[in-house]
């Protein structure tokens, strides 16, 4: 959420989420990739370092630095890229069985109140599992819907959070 939420800070159109498990490899993946802002390399080298912000309310940016700590707490590790006025991919492995992985949570929830509080914003949604999964694209909703039918119309998002949830059960909370 607090990434996705960088993503949406930096005027992004297009934003892709993947939550990939592999069992193999004890990995979880989240990987969140945006067409926004992007940042320079001056502050992307420096980016992991919760005193360097943008923000201007409080003179530190938790959420990437948290973010980087807590994938390595895990054996895990974190990647960013980032081009200015191109985009921002960010990349968190985390080790599927530490005690210290954050759980999954709500992921269908969280993913729909992602979608239906930025009615302005594409984003795709996957989960996948050692190799296979499900996705959700709202661009092919907005196809099927018209172009008239914002997504935080309360019938459409109604529809969404049943989707999501049958596409992304419940039971993914317990990887
Ligand atoms: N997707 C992104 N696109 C462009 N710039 C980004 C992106 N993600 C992070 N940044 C830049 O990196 C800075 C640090 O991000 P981080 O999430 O760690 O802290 P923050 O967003 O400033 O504060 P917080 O997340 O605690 O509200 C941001 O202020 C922003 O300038
Ligand atoms: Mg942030």
């Amino acid at each position: 959420m607090d990434i996705v939420q960088n993503s949406i800070s930096a005027h992004a159109a297009l934003i892709e989420v993947s939550v990939t498990v592999d069992r193999g490899a004890d990995t979880l993946t989240v990987s969140i990739k945006d067409d926004g802002s992007g940042m320079s390399k001056e502050m992307l080298a420096n980016v992991a370092d919760p005193f360097v912000t943008t923000r201007t309310t409080r003179r530190v940016g938790l959420g990437i630095s948290l973010l980087a700590a807590g994938t390595e707490a895990t054996g895990g590790h974190f990647h960013i890229d980032s081009e200015l006025g191109a985009g921002t991919r960010v990349i968190a492995v985390y080790g599927l069985s530490s005690i210290d992985r954050p759980p999954i949570g709500d992921f269908a929830g969280t993913m729909h109140t992602l979608i239906v509080s930025n009615p302005a914003i594409d984003f795709t949604v996957e989960f996948g599992v050692d190799g296979r999964g499900e996705t959700l694209d709202t661009r092919q909703v907005r196809q099927v819907l018209g172009e008239n039918v914002p997504l935080d119309t309360p019938e459409v998002s109604l529809w969404l959070k049943e989707g999501l949830s049958e596409l992304f059960p419940a039971s993914y909370a317990e990887y």
